[in-house]
């Protein structure tokens, strides 16, 4: 862990706190006995909330015939997992974008959607985890802007220039949005496994884990509007996928993540 990002994160003097709603309902899954109640209740207090994941479990993403008009009827047909990842996703959503942009925003929704698929496809994570890996990776994100916006603008114009992100960020910060992302899903408690899949994204063989850091690293670099090319090797040894499958996928994930965006205005 470099020194660098804890100096950094102390010179924040209000760091952001997660949405106590989301501190919830990753609470819940630890304990599925009484989950959906639980969140059923934590959304009656969030009137707001509650419009958009109805609007939402609507949308054609999902499909349904019939219309859904509450949350516990969502829940009977989504399951609890999908409803949780839903309400983690219109929670997060004015953080990520005030701190990120819309770029940011639409990057981990469709990461997020990304890493849910590959979970699926490869049975490496389970996928309603590896949507929440795939939605929060870049979180360390907001807090280099945080610590300074200008520089951070800059950060962005060089990326865009085509340098790699984590060197632009160890240039112009001494460290980077993976050191940072860890030490506030540290901060706030998330589980070890999301909070390694956050450190190792960009270097995923440095992991403990590397089969699901890998799926996090593949995640992202499929969700960017132009693809990143990826280690195929990589890919290939730890999640035993082929380039052709990985397009294939990207294909769906595009779709899927589209369907989301236009029901929560992207
Ligand atoms: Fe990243
Ligand atoms: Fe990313």
């Amino acid at each position: 862990m470099s020194l660098d990002a804890s100096k950094l994160l102390e010179q924040i003097k209000e760091l952001p706190a997660m949405p106590n709603v989301i501190v919830k309902a990753l609470g819940i899954i630890k304990d599925d006995t009484s989950g959906t109640k639980e969140l059923s209740d934590i959304m009656a207090y969030d009137q707001a909330l509650t419009s958009q994941v109805l609007k939402l479990v609507n949308s054609a993403y999902y499909g349904f015939a019939q219309e859904i008009t509450s949350v516990s009827k969502a829940l009977a047909l989504l399951g609890m997992t999908q409803t949780r990842n839903i309400i983690i996703a219109v929670a997060m959503k004015p953080m990520l974008t005030s701190q990120g942009g819309r770029d940011m925003w639409k990057h981990s929704l469709r990461c997020g959607v990304a890493a849910e698929c590959l979970a699926n496809m490869t049975g490496v994570a389970d996928p309603a985890d590896a949507f929440t890996i795939g939605f929060l990776h870049d979180i360390g994100k907001i807090l280099l802007n945080i610590a300074d916006t200008m520089t951070y603008q800059k950060v962005r114009t060089m990326v865009k220039n085509g340098e790699d992100v984590i060197d632009a960020e160890n240039d112009m910060f001494e460290t980077n949005h993976a050191d940072l992302g860890f030490l506030l899903a540290k901060k706030w408690k998330l589980s070890v496994l999301l909070a390694n899949c956050i450190k190792y994204h960009h270097d995923p063989l440095s992991s403990s884990m590397p089969q699901v850091s890998t799926l996090a690293y593949l995640a992202n670099k499929i969700s960017h509007d132009e693809p990143d090319l990826f280690d195929e090797d990589l890919v290939k040894e730890q999640l035993g996928l082929e380039v052709s499958r990985v397009m294939e996928l990207r294909e769906t994930v595009i779709e899927k993540s589209n369907a989301l965006f236009s029901t929560l205005g992207s």
